[in-house]
């Protein structure tokens, strides 16, 4: 964006012109002029987003690919003949080696030596963690620790745990920071016997508040005798990820968070320590070295295609490198800077935000500064009563104005309880109405039950993230101004969502 850029706001929000604004902006977060790279990016790699109007603001959603990264992966399909990696044929052969240059490739980019590290290929985030919660090998006498800060992917382990007989133990966290309770944990670790396989999980970077859980857990994990699972999907898209510095068992990842194609594919990175005692439950096509049917017996496969279930998603493997490759280009603290700035200002805004009585109109769940967090930020709107606008009606408005943002729980129930401060006592009371308890019908429950909210609208900053795509955001916010449920009308839509309750043991 240039600073000549005319901006016709629609109502009265003090920052006035945007030019004016960016102009206070820059001055505020010099850093900001370092990440210009991106900006030539919007408007060349990313040119579509500004001729549709479209203002992105879900980067924890899902991340947006640059052209370059389309023609390079067409261009290798128009030029190759690619055949399912499972033959020893040409096709095959030519196929195999550039998924076994991919495989490298993610582990030189997040700098885990093959002698310690493999990399497996799964659908996503989720089947890495689900590849984990199968075949961890607990035991009645293991214990899964994980923060109630968790996506429900890593919650979902709880089923395997206790279907193995392990104690699962969920460690809270303070309000209103949403930060991890150290103490808690250290009581937490203190009571497992470390002469048993037990596992800690946690995400470098929650998805629902954007806080970053200090890195050095790992070492106090492991130092406990407990083993780590990092679930690194929100935290790398915007982060670099050392694993020659910290060394957690498992690390899990969906690519296109990081650079939004293709889609369908994630990683499974493994230390080769825990690999060999994996238990994985079935073999499946592409698993075994040898398998019989009148022998009733079967060897697994030494190396990740154990963990490879049938036949990969092979002709998207390559985009991985390119798209690696493309965040290696503008650089990752380049992204992480960028972001770090236009969350500031984005925090800083919103917080001075006022109705003309003085009351709040927003409320923060998570940090209010850009200390140890990302540019994840969620919150409510509250009218001038105090009371809370149905972040619902919210998202449509947003939509009307070519907003992209979330709302609803992120699937990750336990942060959500926390920052809205619902007791067990609430969730009781929804989970009391059986399995036909959806979202909107939670909303009402709780609603009901005091002014809490069963969800919030998350706004997520990224790769080309610009100046005015915050700038806009703040504008449609502003005009919540002196507004109640009543001005602003009932939502016309219903958002089914996840929504799973944390589990009392
Ligand atoms: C922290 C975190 N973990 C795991 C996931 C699951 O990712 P996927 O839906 O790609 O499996 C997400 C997705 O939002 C996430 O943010």
């Amino acid at each position: 964006m240039g600073t000549t850029t005319e901006f016709t706001t629609t109502n009265d929000y003090e920052l006035g012109r945007m030019a004016d604004g960016f102009a206070a902006f820059v001055e505020r977060y010099p850093a900001f002029s370092r990440t210009r790279l991106l900006d030539q990016w919007r408007e060349t790699e990313y040119s579509r987003l500004d001729a549709s109007g479209q203002i992105y603001l879900d980067y924890t959603g899902g991340g947006l690919y640059g052209e370059s990264q389309l023609l390079g992966h067409m261009d290798l399909l128009r030029t190759s003949v690619l055949g399912n990696p499972h033959s020893a044929n040409p096709s095959s052969l030519a196929m195999t080696d550039l998924v076994e240059e991919t495989r490298r490739y993610i582990l030189t980019y997040f700098n885990a030596s093959p002698d310690e590290y493999i990399a497996v290929f799964t659908p996503n985030a989720s089947g890495a963690l689900k590849l984990v919660g199968e075949a961890y090998p607990f035991t009645p006498a293991s214990h899964y620790i994980l923060t109630f800060d968790n996506h429900n992917s890593v919650n979902g382990i709880r089923e395997f745990a206790k279907g193995k007989g392990a104690q699962v133990k969920y460690v809270p966290l303070t309000r209103p920071e949403l930060r991890l309770d150290r103490e808690a944990l250290d009581a937490t670790l203190g009571t497992v016997d470390g002469d048993q396989r037990n596992l800690f999980a946690f995400p470098a970077q929650s998805n629902f508040s954007g806080v970053k859980h200090p890195l050095d857990l790992i070492d106090e994990a492991h130092h406990n005798g407990v083993d780590v699972l990092l679930d690194a999907a929100a935290y790398v898209p915007t982060n670099g990820l050392d694993l020659g510095t910290v060394k957690p068992e498992f690390v899990t990842v969906s690519f296109y968070k990081m650079f939004g194609y293709p889609t369908g594919i994630g990683a499974l990175l493994i230390s080769r320590s825990i690999f060999r005692k994996m238990n994985r439950p079935w073999f499946a096509g592409g698993t075994v070295n040898f398998a019989s049917v009148q022998g009733d017996g079967h060897y697994l496969a030494a190396n990740e295609a154990a963990f490879e279930d049938g036949t990969i998603n092979y002709l998207n493997i390559p985009a991985i490198k390119t798209g690696l490759q493309h965040l290696e280009t503008v650089g990752i603290d380049t992204i992480a800077e960028r972001v770090q700035c236009l969350t500031g200002w984005l925090l800083e805004n919103l917080l001075s935000l006022q109705h003309s009585n003085g009351k709040p109109m927003v409320r923060i769940y998570g940090p209010t500064d850009t200390q140890m967090r990302g540019g994840t930020v969620t919150l409510n709107f509250y009218g001038p009563d105090e009371r809370l606008l149905d972040y619902r009606r919210i998202e449509e408005l947003a939509n009307a104005r070519g907003i992209s943002l979330r709302t609803g729980c992120f699937c990750n129930p336990g942060a959500g309880e926390i920052a809205e401060g619902l007791t067990a006592d609430d969730m009781l009371a929804g989970l009391k109405d059986g399995p036909d308890m959806s979202l909107p019908h939670f909303v009402q429950v709780i609603q009901h039950r005091g002014n809490k909210s069963a969800g919030a609208i998350r706004i997520s900053t990224g790769l080309v993230t610009n100046f005015e795509d915050v700038y806009r955001f703040m504008n449609f916010a502003a005009d919540f101004r002196d507004k109640t449920n009543l001005n602003i009308g009932k939502v016309t839509f219903d958002i089914q969502s996840c929504r799973v309750i944390r589990d009392g043991s």
